[in-house]
C-alpha cells in the first residue's frame, strides 16, 4: 500500500469516523461548516447555494451537491486564476464553485454548465447579476472543451459517462488545460493512464485543524492535459 492510501485509511479509521463520540463531533462540526458556507453564499451572491437537489437521471448523473468552501480553498491553493483564465464547472449545480472562482478574480471568465433545468434557472438568477459569470442551461456534452483552460468536476457523472467525457476532452482540446477532480473515486485514475495526461497533485479532504467538513475523507486531484507533447 502506498503512502497516500495509508493516509487515506488512517483518516477513514480515525476516532471521528469510528466512535460514537467522534461521529457526534463530526456531525456538529459539519453543521457549523454548513452554516458558515450558507452565510458566505448570502454575503457574496445574495442567496444560499447549499440545498441538495436530487439527480434527474441517476443512471448517468449525480444530484446537485455544493462543494464546501474549505475544500475549495484547499484545492485551488496551487491553481492560478488570472485575468485571462477561462474556467468551467462541468455540472455547476447551484454555482458555489463559480462564486468562489469569481470572488478570487472578477476578470476571469467563469462558466457553469448544468443540465437540470430547475437548478440551472436558479443559478442563472444570481449569476446574471455578476459580470463574467455565464450559466449554460444544457448538457456538458454540448460544450466545446477547447474554450476553457481550467475544468472542474465534482463527480457530475457516473464512471462510464465520465470516460465518454474524457474522450470528448481529448478530441477537442488543443492547448494545455488543468482539470480539477473532487470526490475523485475514478476520474483521475482513468485520465492519468492516457497519453498527454499527468496527475500533478492528489490530496485528501476531510478536516482542517479541528474542523471536520466532509462526511468521510474525499480524494481530490489536479490533472494536467498537454496535447501533442
Ligand atoms: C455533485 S453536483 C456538483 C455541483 C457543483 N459543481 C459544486 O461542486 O458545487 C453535480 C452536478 O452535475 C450536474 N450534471 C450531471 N450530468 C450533467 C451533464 N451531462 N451536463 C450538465 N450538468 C450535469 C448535475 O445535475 C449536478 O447538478
Amino acid at each position: 500500500m502506498n503512502e497516500f492510501a495509508k493516509e487515506y485509511y488512517k483518516q477513514l479509521n480515525s476516532w471521528s469516523m469510528t466512535t460514537n463520540l467522534g461521529k457526534f463531533y463530526s456531525k456538529v462540526s459539519r453543521k457549523l461548516v454548513k452554516y458558515h458556507d450558507i452565510l458566505k453564499d448570502i454575503f457574496t451572491c445574495g442567496t444560499s447555494l447549499e440545498k441538495y437537489v436530487n439527480s434527474i437521471d441517476r443512471s448517468i448523473s449525480t444530484g446537485s451537491e455544493s462543494t464546501e468552501y474549505l475544500a475549495l480553498e484547499e484545492m485551488f491553493k496551487d491553481v492560478e486564476i488570472n485575468d485571462n483564465s477561462r474556467f468551467v464547472d462541468i455540472g455547476c449545480g447551484k454555482g458555489r464553485v463559480l462564486n468562489f472562482v469569481h470572488t478570487k478574480n472578477k476578470n476571469c471568465k467563469v462558466t457553469g454548465v448544468e443540465f437540470n433545468p430547475e437548478v440551472a434557472n436558479f443559478t442563472k438568477k444570481w449569476a446574471d447579476k455578476k459580470d463574467n459569470v455565464t450559466i449554460i442551461n444544457g448538457n456538458a456534452f454540448d460544450i466545446n472543451c477547447d474554450d476553457y483552460d481550467i475544468l472542474y468536476f465534482n463527480r457530475p457523472f457516473m464512471e462510464e459517462t465520465f470516460k465518454q467525457f474524457a474522450e470528448k476532452m481529448v478530441n477537442e482540446i488543443k492547448h494545455p488545460v488543468t482539470v480539477i477532480c473532487y470526490a475523485d473515486a475514478y476520474m483521475s485514475k482513468y485520465l492519468k493512464g492516457k497519453p498527454n495526461w499527468n496527475r500533478v497533485k492528489q490530496g485528501i479532504l476531510y478536516k482542517k485543524g479541528i474542523i471536520i467538513h466532509c462526511f468521510y475523507p474525499q480524494v481530490y486531484s489536479i490533472v494536467k492535459f498537454e496535447p501533442n507533447k
